[in-house]
């Protein structure tokens, strides 16, 4: 069984964060989204990888590399253009050959890993499996319509009017047969050729296509709550681990996890806590379910629920809290402004807010 991995596309609704980043690169609890995907291919099995990539080739490639850290053999397939979940099935045709994979999307998270859902596909051997999970909205998401036995009956991208709360996950199960399905299907409204068509195509010619609903499931929706949500998930299932320096003046309590190299000074950390490895928190209070990633500088401010990408900076600017800061973002005290801020800040933003 192999996998394939996408990790192309535009991310236009995780702006500004994706206007300089590959969405599959922004870290919950200090760790890209796509590695929690690769981990759980490997933990599933799994270690023949294409990844799919596109604009964003040269990051991606930079942050996974040969695949070896996650003992993983990762081979890229370029995409010129985004042209839809199931046109990456049809240029990985060659690398598939005839094997059975998953389709991973690298923007997605999955609590509690595929081990089980993979084991599973073997042992029974559908023609296709596909992963459901309950949303309040549906509209934005692929749909299922199952009958009242479970089979799947239909499928629909983005519907007005949605024929179930369940939505599509970003991870499928398929048997070659899916080849025939998406060299068959016609691009849709949107000039994309649909993932939802090429299953739809599958259950039209009789093929069994089974379905599994999901708990613990994320996808970017450009919803910065979600992500602060799901950064809290995992930080709230770390162990505490102190590797970095923290001054006699300094307290951490609970979950807290200080990379090595980081540094804290007369500061108080509140777990769930993960603080990068360059990172210098001094005179400031970081409360539970943050993440600052390495190279930062948090100083003489304080700082709860929030996730803080590489290499920016806080100083002087009283409480921060739900905000979703990018990377080599200043934060400074500027005169005249209240004092309660709630931020969502793309990469080299430079802010200043008074204290
Ligand atoms: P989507 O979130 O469906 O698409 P997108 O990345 O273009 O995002 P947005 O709608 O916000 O602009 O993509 C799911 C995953 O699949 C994501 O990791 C990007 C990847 N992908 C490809 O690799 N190739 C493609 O042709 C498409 C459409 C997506």
């Amino acid at each position: 069984m192999k996998a394939l991995v996408l990790s192309g596309g535009t991310g236009s609704r995780l702006r500004p964060i994706t206007h300089t980043s590959a969405k599959q690169l922004v870290p919950v609890a200090n760790k890209a989204v796509l590695f929690y995907g690769l981990e759980s291919l490997a933990d599933a099995g799994i270690t023949e990888v294409g990844i799919i990539v596109g604009d964003t080739a040269a990051e991606i490639e930079e942050a996974v590399g040969d695949g070896s850290k996650f003992g993983l053999q990762i081979t890229y397939i370029p995409q010129d253009r985004p042209l839809g979940l199931a046109h990456a099935v049809l240029i990985a045709r060659e690398y598939l050959g005839d094997d059975d994979f998953v389709m991973y999307l690298g923007d997605n998270f999955i609590v509690g890993g595929i081990t089980g859902l993979v084991e599973g596909f073997q042992a029974n051997k559908p023609d296709a499996q596909i992963l459901l999970t309950h949303v309040p909205d549906p509209r934005s998401f692929g749909v299922a319509e199952l009958s009242e036995s479970g089979q799947v009956i239909g499928l629909e991208e983005k519907p007005e009017h949605p024929k179930s709360d369940l939505a599509l996950v970003g991870v499928y199960l398929f048997t070659p047969a899916i080849h025939d399905a998406v060299r068959a299907i016609k691009p849709s409204w949107r000039g994309e050729l649909e993932i939802t068509h090429a299953i739809q195509q599958l259950i039209d010619d009789g093929a069994d296509v089974r379905s599994s609903v999901i708990h613990g499931y994320w996808k970017d929706t450009g919803n910065v709550v979600d992500m602060l949500e799901v950064n809290r998930t995992v930080l709230e299932s770390m162990d505490r681990r102190i590797d970095g320096e923290v001054d006699d003046a300094s307290e951490t309590i609970g979950r807290v996890v200080i990379e090595e190299g980081a540094r804290i000074e007369r500061s108080r950390i509140v777990g769930p806590v993960i603080i990068g490895s360059g990172t210098v928190v001094s005179d400031s209070y970081v409360g539970p379910f943050t993440s600052v990633a390495e190279n930062c500088k948090i100083t003489d401010s304080e700082l709860e629920f929030s996730i803080v990408l590489q290499d920016s900076s806080i100083a002087g600017v009283g409480r921060i809290e739900s905000s979703l800061i990018g990377k080599h973002v200043e934060v400074t005290p500027a005169p005249g402004v209240p004092s309660a801020h709630r931020l969502v800040l793309g990469d080299h933003s430079k802010v200043q807010i008074r204290s």
